[in-house]
């Protein structure tokens, strides 16, 4: 059984990308089923950095195929930028190396312009999107208003398509966020002008995946954003607007559950989040600047596609339990174990409090975390550069104690951990 899950298992930014090439070094294909460029997933390979939003992360390796699914909203304009830049990188690109989705949905102007006109109304309460215009194309898929790439194999409807999607979106712009009105006729054009380069990729790849495991190829579903960003697992309303959990690769996909073999959670040895939203185990200062870093790494937390700082804090597994059972993760895969290096003392969050109760399991899901505070376990820090660690013997005691503890808690094996982003820089347990 041949098809393995790769998921975020906290905010995001977990360092999906790095893992997932990894183990594509092992499979024939990876494929992304939910999401968009709101997505930056980075690898590092032999110094080179590459930061892809849309691409799978396997296709740094020169025999996999990456295949873009039906669950993608897929911001044509990007794709073909994230094509040229990796071409230029000399990596093969063509069409017998990248599949895209017939039934993927295709984001416009509108749809960007949207997203960022609704944050701004939202003031306040604002979300903190990507602003990429993901939440806007997911709202017109399940209106029955969307753009499917499938449109990219027929210009003239395509235009005709996007133009109508412009000028109906251009009413909403003007009249409800007094926002200029965008050209229906120049966005038709740059649309078809995408169709002309991209049609050569648009296939039916739920056929194409079934084929291919049927024929006995391991296949990687790369998960983009994590299970607290899913729309209906994570912590609603501060969430994307797809299914990242592991639930949403068989819709994502058009395949079924029978092929799955490993389910595995990505997540950092702390806790990290972009945007909006509750945050418990949220750090502060000094401490939360530590856990950040400066900027001076590339690895510090900054986002990739947006360059905000991540807010910082540390590891909560109250989340990571939930995580665990709304994806069915089989394992855990853990990163950065190498940034809590030189801590005195490291704290994992083992359960919340409420008043007088205690929860290791949140009441109604992890909606309104605002009720819960932290219950703290503090365990001793190392000061060992863990850099170039590469099985379990080169680990301090304190950094095993600290990963078997999270094990304890969590239920689940942790079977990798890495202490570095280079492909190399991997520990397995
Ligand atoms: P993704 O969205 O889950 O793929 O994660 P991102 O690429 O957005 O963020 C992870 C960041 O951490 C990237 O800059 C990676 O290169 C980096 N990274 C991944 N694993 C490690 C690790 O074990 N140690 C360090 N220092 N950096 C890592
Ligand atoms: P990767 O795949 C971290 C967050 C945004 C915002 C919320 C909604 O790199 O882990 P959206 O633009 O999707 O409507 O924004 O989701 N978000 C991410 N945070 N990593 C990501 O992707 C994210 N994709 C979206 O910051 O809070
Ligand atoms: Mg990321």
């Amino acid at each position: 059984m041949p098809l393995d899950i790769l998921v975020g298992a906290q905010w995001g930014d977990e360092g999906k990308g790095r893992l997932t090439d990894l183990l594509a070094e092992q499979a024939q294909i990876v494929a992304r089923y939910s999401g968009g460029d709101n997505a930056g997933h980075t690898v590092t390979v032999g110094g080179r950095v590459f930061k892809l939003h849309l691409l799978p992360s396997g296709i740094l390796h020169p025999r996999t195929v990456g295949v873009l699914g039906n669950g993608m909203v897929v911001n044509p304009a990007r794709l073909l930028e994230e094509l040229a830049m990796l071409s230029q990188a000399g990596v093969e690109v063509s069409p017998a190396r990248v599949k895209l989705s017939a039934a993927a949905h295709l984001i416009t102007p509108a749809h960007i312009a949207l997203d960022r006109a609704e944050e701004a109304a939202r003031g306040e309460g604002r979300i903190g999107t990507t602003g990429r215009g993901i939440g806007p194309a997911y709202t017109a898929k399940i209106a029955r208003q969307g753009l499917r790439a499938e449109l990219l194999l027929d210009p003239e409807a395509l235009a005709e398509r996007v133009a109508e999607q412009i000028r109906q979106a251009n009413r909403t712009l003007e009249r409800v966020y007094g926002q200029p009105a965008l050209d229906p006729v120049a966005i038709a054009a740059e649309y078809v002008d995408h169709a002309r380069r991209l049609a050569p990729y648009v296939i039916d790849t739920s056929l194409y995946l079934h084929r291919q495991l049927r024929a006995g190829a391991r296949v990687i579903a790369e998960g983009a954003q994590g299970a607290l960003l899913d729309v209906d697992h994570g912590t609603y309303p501060y969430v994307t607007s797809s299914s990242p959990a592991a639930g949403g690769v068989f819709n994502g996909l058009g395949v079924g559950p029978k092929f799955v073999d490993r389910i595995i959670g990505v997540t950092k040895a702390f806790q990290t989040r972009v945007g909006e939203g509750p945050f418990p185990t949220e750090a502060f200062g000094p401490e939360a600047e530590r856990l950040r870093g400066t900027g001076a790494n590339p690895w510090d937390e900054f986002g990739t596609t947006t360059g905000r700082p991540r807010r910082c804090g540390w590891l909560d597994l109250v989340l990571l339990r939930y995580a665990i059972r709304v994806n069915g993760l089989t394992e855990l895969a853990i990163t950065k174990l190498d940034v809590l290096s030189g801590l005195p003392a490291l704290k994992l969050c083992a359960a919340y409090r409420a008043g007088a109760d205690r929860h290791e399991e949140l009441p109604l899901g992890p909606a309104d975390l605002a009720p819960f505070t932290a219950e703290w376990e503090t365990l001793p820090g190392w000061d060992a550069d863990l850099s170039g660690a590469r099985t379990p013997a080169d680990l301090p005691p304190a950094a095993r104690a600290y990963l078997q503890r999270i094990e304890a808690l969590a239920g689940v094996p942790v079977t990798m951990v890495s202490v570095g982003p280079e492909r190399s820089q991997i520990v397995f347990l």
